[in-house]
């Protein structure tokens, strides 16, 4: 059991979980069972194809599962909810608002619009600025989407989808689409979110390094069916920089992953027969 996650009360539970989109002969998720803690940092990697997303798509009540329970504080979830935020790698900002208005312009806080007092629309404009300065957006404020870069987008998508304060953040590839020295501003930025928001984050990627430097346990999953494979504990503690990344602890670490990824997602068999293929082929020169 992970320090982070507390037995009696796991944030998210996810027991005996199955899920078949229909008509598919093979189920895209297989008794999946993993506690969450609160606060956790947890990050998903995985052969393409292995469930991460739908995984996460359940938890975030996008998707329903086929068999078993997925809790939330204890409750079972019936659809998504103001607690649970989620972050795309195609961040969807609405072009016709600035970066300060799609920020404030929460959809779930939208849906309460009526009944919020003038206290309220403060607290949210604090809000707004207090999440302005800590993505390091109030230079753009006032600017439209597409004069910003794509990290400066994902900032502003990030702000949004903390506004409504959730206790959970749910993230599919979200820097997936970056250039790797913005990936590396944003990494330490998200941690940096993390530790101060307080918020429990499930991170989906197919960036092993990306996802040891950000996880405090790092869920190997499979493909055909989807299932979990491996669970690692990351022993590196909450004090990370980016030198990290070069330590032999870590690259070892990394190692394993990428080799148990490539033995479960079938591509290492790929290679070798390709090998012996190319084997076969000099031989008959
Ligand atoms: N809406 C859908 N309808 C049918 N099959 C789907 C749907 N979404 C995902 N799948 C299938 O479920 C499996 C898991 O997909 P996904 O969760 O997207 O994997 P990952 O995010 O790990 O790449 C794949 O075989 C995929 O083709
Ligand atoms: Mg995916």
């Amino acid at each position: 059991m992970h320090p982070h996650t507390d037995p009696a009360s796991p944030k998210i539970a996810v027991r005996g979980l199955y899920k078949r989109f229909d008509g598919a002969t093979v189920n895209a998720l297989e008794h999946i069972d993993l506690d969450i803690g609160a606060n956790e940092f947890v990050t998903f990697v995985g052969a393409s194809g292995c469930g991460k997303s739908t995984l996460l798509r359940t938890i975030g009540g996008l998707e329903v599962q086929t068999a078993g329970e997925l809790l939330v504080d204890g409750r079972a979830v019936t659809g998504p909810g103001i607690d649970r935020a989620m972050v795309f790698q195609h961040y969807s900002l609405y072009p016709w608002m600035t970066v300060l208005e799609n920020i404030r312009f929460c959809r779930q806080l939208a849906a309460h619009t009526k009944d919020r007092t003038s206290s309220d629309v403060e607290a949210a404009s604090g809000r707004a600025d207090a999440l302005l300065r800590l993505m390091g957006l109030q230079n753009v404020a006032g600017a439209w989407p597409n004069q910003l870069s794509g990290g400066m987008q994902q900032r502003v998508a990030i702000a949004r989808a903390l506004m409504g304060r959730p206790d959970i953040v749910l993230m599919d590839e979200p820097f997936g689409a970056l250039d790797a020295q913005t990936r590396e501003v944003m990494h330490d930025l998200i941690r940096y979110v993390h530790r101060l928001e307080k918020a429990t984050i499930v991170f989906v990627t197919h960036d092993v390094e990306e996802a040891l430097y950000l996880g405090q346990r790092v869920v190997l999953m499979a493909p055909r069916p989807g299932r979990i494979d491996t669970i690692y504990d990351v022993p590196f503690g909450d004090q990370r920089t980016q030198d990290l990344k070069h330590a032999p602890e870590f690259l070892r670490l990394k190692r394993d992953i990428l080799e148990r990824i490539r033995e479960t997602s079938g591509m290492k068999t790929d290679l070798e027969q390709l090998q012996r293929l190319s084997g076969a082929a000099a031989e008959t020169v």
